[in-house]
């Protein structure tokens, strides 16, 4: 079977979720199940023990049966009913409402390991790579409603699609490469993943992509850009923190992972905004805000991958693990 995706950080998660007998957990990014498979095996070692898992994309819900199935320990243990596991179809901005048990459990610890995994990104039809023709669907979840980046693109205007590039790829060339495309529209409709890397490598100037023998493909920031968009991947992030951070039991922890500086900063500002810091004017003489902290951090710093790990997977490079755990 090919490798469907390497978890990235897996140790410092385990670390951080810090996973003991009887606790309830959520990893709510299943992906190639690889943080599911580690947490259900401390659960089946130290005695038991549940764990939900959510993805939006039925692939990876049908991929996680077959990894079910092929790990020993873990089949038996699921069952002998020493743990159990609930797969969730669904978007981790609703967690709380997937599963009734869930609500009414609470959880001890929630794992949120953001964007896309392996498998979708080297899947050509899923659209998510600029390698390859393909559609330009984009959709983590290609069963619901939203629209795929083509749809997008067409109903886009050139101010739009600007701003996406914008604000969601922080492209240098958002402008150039907006008027690009609106121009392309108006011949053909901008809908493979090999006509828009055309466009955008048309509408970057030469000397930045040459500039420094550049590695990273011009195209990389505008499908990154797209991605966000088409899945409103920064406003279900603030929503799936909050909906986590209600689900959480006294002293349960939240470990996410981010890949790209929106996410990391939704995540550091969510953070701490709950770690309870007055922000009363010094002038002041006592605190009126009444700031209250409702969690405190477990890593000071984001705990990043090792050298090692970064040349064992390079796509860990960029990963950021936050931690932080619910006071009482
Ligand atoms: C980086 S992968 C997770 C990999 C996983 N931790 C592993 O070890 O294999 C992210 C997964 O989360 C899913 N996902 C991303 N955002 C989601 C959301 N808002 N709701 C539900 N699933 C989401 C994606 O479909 C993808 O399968």
């Amino acid at each position: 079977m090919e490798q469907y995706h390497i978890p990235v950080l897996l140790e410092e998660v385990m670390e951080a979720l810090s996973v003991r007998r009887g606790g309830v957990y959520v990893d709510a990014t299943l992906g190639g199940c690889g943080h599911s498979m580690a947490i259900l095996r401390r659960l089946a070692e130290c005695g038991g023990g549940s764990l939900f898992a959510i993805d939006q994309d039925a692939e990876a819900i049908s991929h996680a049966q077959t990894v079910l199935e092929e790990d020993e320990t873990v089949r038996e243990a699921l069952r002998e009913g020493k743990i159990a596991m609930r797969i969730l179809k669904g978007n981790f901005a609703d967690m709380g409402g997937l599963s009734e048990a869930l609500k009414a459990s609470g959880a001890d610890g929630v794992l949120m390991d953001l964007g896309v995994s392996s498998h979708q990104l080297d899947t050509p039809e899923r659209g998510f790579s600029f390698r390859g023709g393909a559609k330009l669907d984009m959709r983590m979840d290609p069963d619901g409603e939203g629209l795929t980046a083509a749809e997008l693109i067409a109903q886009a205007s050139e101010r739009e699609l600007f701003e996406i590039f914008r604000d969601y790829g922080e492209e240098k060339f958002a402008r150039r490469i907006a008027s690009a495309i609106a121009e392309s529209k108006k011949t053909a409709p901008v809908d493979t993943t090999s006509r828009l890397s055309e466009i955008v490598c048309s509408a970057v100037p030469a000397f930045a992509k040459a500039r420094g023998g550049r590695t990273v493909h011009p195209a990389t920031r505008v499908f990154q850009a797209l991605r966000i968009a088409v899945n409103r991947e920064l406003e279900v992030l603030r929503k799936g923190l909050q909906a986590a951070f209600d689900l959480l039991r006294p002293g349960g922890r939240l470990a996410v992972i981010s890949y790209h500086s929106l996410e990391e900063r939704i995540v550091k500002h969510f953070i701490r905004g709950k770690l309870g810091k007055c922000i009363c004017s010094p002038e002041m003489p006592f605190c009126v805000c009444g700031a209250k902290a409702s969690v405190r951090e477990i890593f000071r710093k984001p705990a990043v991958p090792s050298e090692k790990e970064v040349s064992a997977n390079p796509r860990s490079r960029s990963a950021k693990l936050r931690v932080c755990e619910k006071l009482a």
